[in-house]
């Protein structure tokens, strides 16, 4: 039997579903969610729960041993949009809580690590389409320069101390259970939620501003798969690109208006659009592909009819 799983900012976004996943896979019991808050009904309801700090490792590590941990998701971190507002905060956070898994790994009271990196990794002087594994990386946001920073301590300490982390590059990620916390590609769930209420919606990015996007269920199929994979096949130790596919706020409408045909979309770009110019338009992610067997399911129209459908069903 698999020793027990834990998540930290099991509440958020993906955490909710991840976590809903992992149990629906081994057992309530083996997956412990935690967050500094409580979760949605469905999440608390789902199996234990923990009130966690994920920057106070004694904290942690009473967690890990008390539970007989094996392995940690860290999914807590402040994202692009709200870090931008809150810097030191948003470096304080991402990192700490960064530092006290790998730690925990490093000393053997934990296996395996599973740390998110994003998109925002790269900058305004990476090629934009098609971004390759390695390239220029010249971030130019808080959340980017923390993320590029994590890779390079999860490497170091994968070839340092023998820690078992794995990590892919999140594109923006579109979900209907959860919203989202604070990123920059937010407009692409809450233009579903608007459509239904009002049929219409202003977008904060420009009409044809191109970013790579994924359907949740691909994030978490990904995020299990790489889990579950041998280590000896992953030659990647900082973070893998992860690519599905890629769309502006005006396809996004486009598809919308296969369903909603009087749906209007308007533009009003804020302080969030320069975090968008500076990402790349297209992933390239054949090293996940090669090593790990990942392959994307959802476009954007299968996207556009699970939102559209799950969320009227959700009233
Ligand atoms: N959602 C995306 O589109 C996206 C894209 C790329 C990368 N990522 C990365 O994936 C991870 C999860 O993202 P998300 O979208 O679920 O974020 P989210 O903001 O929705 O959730 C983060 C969770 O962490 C919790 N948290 C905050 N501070 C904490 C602390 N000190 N201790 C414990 N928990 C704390 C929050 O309460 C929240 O529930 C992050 O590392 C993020 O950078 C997300």
């Amino acid at each position: 039997m698999q020793k027990p799983i834990l998540i930290i900012g099991a509440c958020g976004q993906i955490g909710t579903e991840l976590t809903i996943e992992l149990r629906n896979k081994y057992g309530a019991e083996g997956v412990v969610a935690s967050d500094i808050r409580e979760g949605s009904d469905a999440l608390m309801a789902s199996g234990p729960f923990e009130l966690l700090d994920a920057t106070n490792y004694a904290a942690i590590e009473d967690v890990v041993m008390h539970y007989e941990i094996d392995q940690v998701y860290l999914m807590a971190a402040m994202l692009s949009a709200t870090a931008e507002k809150f810097p030191m905060r948003a470096w304080n956070l991402n990192m700490s809580s960064l530092f006290n898994v790998l730690n925990l790994a490093k000393e053997g009271k934990i296996t395996k690590i599973f740390w998110p990196s994003s998109i925002a990794v790269f900058g305004p002087n990476t090629p934009k389409e098609n971004t390759a594994q390695s390239t220029i990386m010249e971030p130019s946001t808080v959340y980017g320069i923390s993320k590029q920073s994590g890779e390079r301590w999860c490497e170091y300490y994968f070839k340092k101390f023998g820690v078992d982390v794995r990590s892919v590059r999140y594109p923006g990620l579109i979900s209907w259970k959860t919203m989202p916390g604070g990123g920059t590609t937010d407009y692409a769930v809450e233009i579903y939620h608007e459509a239904l209420k009002k049929g219409e919606y202003q977008s904060f990015l420009d009409r044809d501003t191109k970013l790579p996007m994924m359907y949740m269920d691909d994030a978490i199929r990904a995020t299990i798969q790489l889990m579950e994979s041998p280590a000896e096949n992953l030659a990647v130790r900082s973070s893998y690109n992860l690519g599905s596919m890629s769309f502006t706020p005006e396809d996004v409408a486009e598809s919308i208006k296969k369903h909603i045909p009087n749906f209007k979309i308007s533009y009003a770009p804020d302080f969030r659009q320069k975090i968008a110019d500076s990402w790349p338009s297209s992933i390239d992610d054949s090293l996940a592909k090669t090593d790990w067997g990942w392959k994307p399911e959802f476009d954007l129209d299968q996207t556009s009819s699970e939102m559209l459908s799950n969320l009227k069903k959700e009233g």
